[in-house]
């Protein structure tokens, strides 16, 4: 939780209740701080869907989308930066010691102006999404709990990940049954979903958003509520996370999943002139994903890129950066507070 000048920030990420370190646990607040002495603002950066590996990094633009991360950060620092998920494809780590970490992660962002709290929450890769062999309990390396070992944070920029609800995608209960359609063993990975409770998970949410006092409070997920992106709305993210934004004056939702830039603007569901934003950031390296809806929408980009956020009291300007763009914001949105539309 950020408290600067009397205005209250919370950045809540929706996460897991697993065998989590102290510094972690569902919905819990971030904390952090604020640079600015003067006028009040806060400033951070969102990027997604961005773990690739040695050569891939270069093909799929993670480290060009690293590099542009990085002039933004220089001539504005950040306080923090947040992760939206798929941290580390394609099935999250093996070990705290898998090399992927460094080769990955630490090495990519070593730029002096990315070294503040990365704040992650962790996607259907980190979640080992099709690891093969994950059906057995002793057979798995891949796990998403070695992401939350906390001697990770001592490897690179210091390193807040934390776990996240799963949600279904359009094609129905994609990671909870059998559709027939996705091999889903990787669930039953260490950590992995069978061993979670989502409705725990949402109270734990609801707990938090209730007993802040924040006057901004934004969330991160890694799926989506609605999406233009090849994967689309997320039916259980609508249906079960998304009357808690309503109920507690979220004002974005901060995503990946989809490879792409997006903003929209959901409107109340009651008629009034209330909104709230899904800032989808989930371009962090590879893309060329179809965009298959309008719905909502304010921006969509299909290419590589990633979001800032700049708050102040009363509004919260996103910009969004892309690679043809460069330093200077290919689009850019203010919101006031509280949302309209
Ligand atoms: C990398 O970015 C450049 C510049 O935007 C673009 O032309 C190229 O297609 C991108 N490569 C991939 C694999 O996305
Ligand atoms: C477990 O995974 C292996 C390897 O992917 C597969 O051959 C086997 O059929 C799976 N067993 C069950 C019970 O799903
Ligand atoms: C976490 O990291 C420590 C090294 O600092 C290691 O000894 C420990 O086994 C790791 N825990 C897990 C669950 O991998
Ligand atoms: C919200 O907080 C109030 C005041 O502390 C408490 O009375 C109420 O039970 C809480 N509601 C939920 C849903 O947590
Ligand atoms: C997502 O939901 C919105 C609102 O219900 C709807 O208009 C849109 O068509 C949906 N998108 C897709 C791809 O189904």
């Amino acid at each position: 939780m950020l408290v600067a000048g009397g205005v209250l920030i919370v950045v809540v990420l929706i996460v897991a209740a697993v065998v989590l370190a102290s510094e972690t646990g569902v919905g819990k607040p971030v904390n952090a701080r604020t640079l600015d002495s003067g006028p009040y603002s806060v400033r951070f950066l969102a990027v997604g869907d961005w773990g690739r590996g040695p050569g891939q990094k270069e093909h799929d633009n993670q480290t060009a989308v690293a590099q542009l991360m990085d002039r933004v950060a220089a001539a504005q620092p950040v306080e923090f930066i947040v992760s939206t998920g798929d941290n580390f494809y394609p099935n999250g780590l093996t070990s705290y010691k898998d090399p992927a970490f460094t080769d990955t992660f630490t090495k990519t962002y070593s730029a002096k102006s990315l070294q503040v709290p990365w704040h992650a929450v962790l996607g259907n890769h980190d979640y080992c999404d099709s690891a093969p062999g994950c059906n057995t309990t002793d057979g798995c390396p891949n796990s998403p709990l070695h992401q939350l070992n906390i001697s990770l944070a001592n490897l690179g920029p210091p390193l807040a990940l934390r776990t996240l609800v799963h949600s279904q995608d359009r094609r129905g209960q994609r990671y909870y049954k059998n559709s027939g359609e996705d091999d889903i063993s990787w669930r039953l990975c260490p950590g992995g979903l069978m061993e979670q409770s989502w409705q725990a998970q949402l109270l734990e949410l609801e707990r938090h958003l209730n007993a802040s006092t924040a006057e901004w409070k934004l969330a991160v997920g890694h799926h989506p509520s609605y999406s233009n992106g090849e994967h689309g709305n997320n039916t259980d993210i609508i249906q079960q996370v998304e009357p808690l934004f309503w109920r507690y004056n979220v004002a974005a939702y901060f995503v990946g999943h989809d490879h792409n830039l997006e903003l929209l603007s959901v409107p109340a569901p009651d008629g009034s002139a209330r909104s709230y934003a899904v800032v989808v950031t989930g371009a962090g390296s590879k893309t060329d994903r179809p965009q298959v809806g309008t719905a909502f929408s304010k921006y969509y980009h299909p290419d590589q890129g990633f979001v800032g956020a700049t708050i102040t009291q009363d509004t919260l300007r996103l910009d969004y950066f892309t690679l043809q763009g460069g330093e200077k914001a290919a689009f850019s949105a203010t919101i006031q507070w509280p949302a309209t539309n």
